[in-house]
């Protein structure tokens, strides 16, 4: 490709490019506030449970009581794994990366379905639902075999949140935790074009399958600077410990040049994200039942100085971490969990991709060596 006469922008990162259009959800600049399909996430994550927010990204609209109670009766009814997938998580070393073995479990998930290759709107919802409905079960399987016991079948009279606890812990808690951990489902269910979603979309470009395209996206949703980051966090504030050891622990992370504070910051919000304090109140309340005021505590301490010195806003992993360490959860599960939720915003957005799509094809500014001729093998010196 020929260099064009004018010098090529570079925007690393893509920060500050718009490559699409999307109506699945939008982040509100001067209110930092994020909605799906027009209503504010906070809203959603009161009024509404988990499945209520899955049947909005896929259709667009609140369901009725009707329309939820025949979404809910299809997921409950795909949420058993085969004899097959439970082998293949039976394989995986012990102290594998959970993200890792969900990453495999999803595109062995592509392998069992002989459907695979229906992308019709029709046959991507039905594979979304199947996803949707088996990563719980998938990550409890993995989690317990892991741990030496024996995986707890799904059970279709509870809801997605309960089912998950029961499947991972063998019982479901006190309604405030699950109240806690569903509104956390859909404060992580979708955001716009962040790095796992855009690459979910990227690979939808090519018009490869679904099920390669949520492969994918756990695979960038892994990283540290994207969802690992909720592990980042919980790992942080262990290294901290004690109310005592964190203003201390926060100036010298602070006085090493380019030391990240997980768990602060973000592309797009850059006065602070609305999710936060709502997520940061279930926290609290976690907090509170679960006799964990010191991470409390360390919480307020690291995000006063993070803004008093660098104005830098925590995100949405902030909170979660501490929530789901509260809750129980192993730290390497917390990646995973935030799969069990954003799997909607992917496949939201595969589907929306699919409806005017253009293969992503980016370019890049040459700045290697000159070109030059190649040389017989036998008057080839080492460089
Ligand atoms: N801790 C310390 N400094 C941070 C920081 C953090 N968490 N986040 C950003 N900064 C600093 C950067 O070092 C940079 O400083 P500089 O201008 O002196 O080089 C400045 O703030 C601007 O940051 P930048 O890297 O341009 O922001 P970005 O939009 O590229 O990065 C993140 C956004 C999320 C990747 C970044 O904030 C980060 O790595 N956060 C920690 C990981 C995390 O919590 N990820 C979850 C995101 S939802």
């Amino acid at each position: 490709m020929s260099e064009s006469a004018s010098a090529p922008v570079i925007a690393k990162g893509l920060a500050g490019i718009y490559s699409d259009t999307s109506r699945v959800s939008k982040v509100f600049d001067d209110t930092n506030t994020l909605t799906y399909f027009g209503y504010p996430v906070q809203e959603l994550a009161e009024h509404c449970r988990f499945e209520e927010v899955a049947y909005l990204l896929w259709h667009g609209e609140l369901p009725t009581a009707e329309q939820l109670k025949k979404f809910e009766q299809q997921e409950r009814s795909e949420r058993d794994i085969t004899d097959k997938m439970l082998t293949v998580l039976k394989q995986f070393r012990k102290d594998a990366h959970p993200m890792d073995t969900l990453r495999t479990a999803i595109s062995f998930l592509g392998v069992e379905d002989a459907e695979w290759e229906d992308a019709s709107p029709a046959g991507n919802l039905q594979k979304s639902i199947r996803m949707l409905a088996k990563i719980p079960t998938i990550i409890a399987a993995d989690f317990r075999l892991r741990s030496g016991k024996e995986p707890i079948a799904p059970r279709k009279e509870l809801t997605m949140a309960q089912n998950f606890f029961f499947m991972y812990f063998g019982e479901v808690p006190d309604e405030k935790v699950v109240r806690c951990f569903d509104a956390s489902l859909t404060f992580y269910a979708e955001h716009g074009f962040n790095a796992s979603t855009f690459t979910a979309r990227t690979v939808t470009s090519s018009l490869s399958d679904i099920y390669s395209a949520v492969t994918a996206a756990i695979g960038s949703l892994k990283g540290p600077l994207h969802g690992g980051a909720n592990e980042a966090v919980m790992h942080m504030l262990l290294d901290i410990g004690t109310p005592e050891n964190a203003q201390s622990w926060i100036d010298e992370a602070l006085s090493e040049k380019k030391k990240l504070v997980m768990g602060f910051g973000h592309r797009v919000y850059k006065n602070g994200d609305s999710r936060v304090p709502y997520m940061t109140k279930y926290f609290h309340e976690m907090a509170a039942i679960k006799d964990g005021q010191k991470w409390v505590e360390i919480e307020k301490i690291l995000e006063k100085t993070m803004v008093e010195k660098k104005n830098i806003h925590p995100n949405l992993d902030y909170p979660v971490g501490p929530a789901y360490y509260l809750m129980g959860f192993d730290i390497p599960v917390f990646t995973p969990i935030f799969v069990m939720s954003r799997i909607t915003g992917w496949t939201a957005h595969i589907m929306e991709q699919l409806e005017n799509n253009k293969l992503m094809r980016p370019l890049s500014v040459y700045n290697g060596v000159p070109q030059r001729t190649v040389q017989p093998l036998e008057s080839r010196k080492a460089a």
